[in-house]
C-alpha cells in the first residue's frame, strides 16, 4: 500500500480509495446485513445436491458476509461438513460467529483474510463457494488461489448478478443511474474467458436462478436508505438523496399497488471443476 501511495506522490489510488469505501460500507451494515438482504435457497439446494453424495466434505465460503448462506449449506449437508467461512471484515466475521453459534453449528470456522491469499492447504477443499462477492475481489487472483485449495475433481460455485441481469432488476429499471454506475458486475463471456486462461479450471454448467419478487415500496425503501447494495456506495450523499426521490416517483408512476411492487430478479450460478492434469502424470 505505502509503495503505491509512494508512486502516486502520496496520494491513495483510486483502486485503494475504492478499497476503503467498500470495507467502511461493510463494516457498517454488518449488524443489518441479513436481514437487509433477500436470502434465496435455490442456490444452496443445488450446491449441496451437486456434494450431498461425499462422505464428507470440506468447504469454504469466500466473502461469506454475516454467514446467511454458509449456515444454510452446514444445516443442509449436516456433520459431515465443515465450512471455513472467509471474508476480509471482521464486523461481518463477528456477526457470522453469532449466527452460526445461535444455531448450534459447531462445524465451522470464521477465517478473516483475503479472497486471493487463502490461509487452507493446497488440494484439501471438495468445495469452494462465493455469492454475491466476486465482483469485490480481483478475480484472477481468487481463481488462482481457489485452484490450488481445490482438491483434483473439486467444484468450484460461483453465484453472482451478471451486469445484464443486474439491468433488470427493481434498481437497474427505476433507480437513476444504478445500472451505469455499477461497472464491477461481468458479463458471462468475460467469466467464461477468464476460466479459459487457467488450465485446471473447467467450466462445468450454470444454472440461471429466477426469482419473483413481491415487496411493499417501504420495505425498498429500507433496503437503500441502509445501503443493501455497496452500489449506493458510489453515489455521493446528495446524489443518493435526489436519486431515491426520483426512484420513488418512478415506483409511483409504474406501480398501482405500492404493497405489491412486482419483478423478476436472475441470478446467474457457475459451477467449475478443479481437473488437475499433473495429477495423474505425476
Ligand atoms: C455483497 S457481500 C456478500 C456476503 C455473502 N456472501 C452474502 O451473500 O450474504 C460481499 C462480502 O465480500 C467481502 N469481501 C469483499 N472483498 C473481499 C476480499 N477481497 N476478500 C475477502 N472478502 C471480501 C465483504 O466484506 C462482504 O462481506
Amino acid at each position: 500500500m505505502e509503495k503505491v501511495r509512494a508512486r502516486n506522490n502520496g496520494k491513495k489510488s483510486e483502486k485503494t480509495i475504492m478499497f476503503q469505501k467498500m470495507y467502511n460500507h461493510f463494516l457498517h451494515v454488518a449488524p443489518k446485513y441479513r436481514e437487509l438482504r433477500t436470502t434465496d435457497l435455490g442456490p444452496i439446494l443445488f450446491i449441496t445436491n451437486k456434494l450431498q453424495d461425499l462422505p464428507s466434505i470440506r468447504a469454504a465460503d469466500i466473502g461469506c458476509g454475516a454467514g446467511r448462506y454458509g449456515l444454510k449449506l452446514v444445516e443442509h449437508l449436516g456433520e459431515k461438513c465443515y465450512l471455513y467461512c472467509i471474508d476480509n471484515n471482521i464486523a461481518m466475521l463477528k456477526q457470522l460467529k453469532t449466527h452460526f453459534t445461535n444455531h448450534n453449528i459447531v462445524n465451522f470456522i470464521p477465517i478473516r483474510s483475503d479472497s486471493h491469499k487463502i490461509p487452507i492447504q493446497t488440494d484439501s477443499l471438495d468445495c469452494v463457494m462465493t455469492l454475491n462477492a466476486i465482483h469485490h475481489f480481483s478475480l484472477p487472483h481468487f481463481l488462482k488461489e481457489a485452484s490450488r485449495v481445490l482438491k483434483n475433481n473439486g467444484r468450484l460455485f460461483i453465484y453472482t448478478r451478471l451486469r445484464d441481469q443486474n439491468a433488470r432488476t427493481i434498481w437497474g429499471m427505476h433507480f437513476p443511474d444504478f445500472h451505469k454506475r455499477e461497472k464491477r458486475l461481468y458479463e458471462l463471456d468475460h467469466l467464461k474467458s477468464m476460466f479459459e486462461k487457467d488450465p485446471n479450471l473447467n467450466l462445468d454448467s450454470i444454472k440461471i436462478f429466477e426469482h419473483h419478487r413481491v415487496f411493499p415500496l417501504e420495505r425498498l425503501i429500507e433496503q437503500a436508505r441502509n445501503h443493501h447494495y455497496s452500489t449506493f456506495k458510489l453515489y455521493g450523499k446528495k446524489q443518493f438523496l435526489e436519486a431515491m426521490h426520483k426512484f420513488e416517483r418512478n415506483i409511483l408512476r409504474h406501480y398501482e399497488d405500492l404493497d405489491r411492487i412486482t419483478w423478476k430478479e436472475e441470478n446467474t450460478l457457475l459451477v467449475v471443476k478443479n481437473i488437475q492434469d499433473d495429477y495423474f502424470s505425476a
